[in-house]
């Protein structure tokens, strides 16, 4: 059995623009059926990172959190083609049972979008998959520095 392949990187931020800029930068990486899961406590800039990856994918609409709709979808487009963006913020689900009932366990290995996960440790058993990880922390003295991890699994 190979074992997989783990690519670590990590980004200093020292502003809200930087975070969101590393996400346009790190949207290249994403194509039809991407999973990547987004960690780190409230207002770490999850959001602003997935904001980044909207502007790579030509979002038009703002992307705002998504955790009163919980799934947000919004139409890209990659080379041409239109690609959806799932961005998906699982943090007011309190019962894993919860999942199926928003769809979570069908659109989780849909091929034809990206999925962009926050607060996805509710979900942790069908995260297997993900072949992204993207770590925000924040520094107890620094207001607006923040490492981000990113983390490749190549399957
Ligand atoms: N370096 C930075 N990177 C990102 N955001 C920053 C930074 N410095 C300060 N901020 C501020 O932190 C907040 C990040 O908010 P954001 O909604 O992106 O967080 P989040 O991780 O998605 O939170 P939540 O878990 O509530 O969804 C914004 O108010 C932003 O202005
Ligand atoms: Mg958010």
């Amino acid at each position: 059995m190979e074992i997989n392949k783990l690519k670590i990187e990590q980004i200093i931020s020292n502003s809200e623009a930087d975070t969101y800029n590393a996400g346009k930068e790190f949207a290249e990486r994403l194509d039809y059926g991407s999973l990547a899961i987004f960690t780190g406590e409230l207002g770490a800039g999850k959001t602003q990172f997935i904001k980044g990856i909207g502007e790579y994918f030509n979002i038009a609409e703002d992307i705002t959190s998504p955790s009163f709709a919980i799934i947000n979808q919004y139409s890209g487009s990659l080379d041409g083609d239109s690609i959806p963006i799932l961005h998906i913020d699982l943090y007011r689900l309190t019962k894993k049972s919860e999942l199926a009932t928003i769809g979570f366990n069908e659109l989780i290995y849909d091929e034809d979008s990206i999925k962009l996960i926050e607060w996805p440790e509710i979900a942790e058993q069908y995260l297997s998959e993900a072949m992204f990880k993207i770590e925000i922390q924040t520094h107890p003295a620094e207001v607006s520095t923040r490492k981000i991890i990113i983390t490749e699994i190549k399957n």
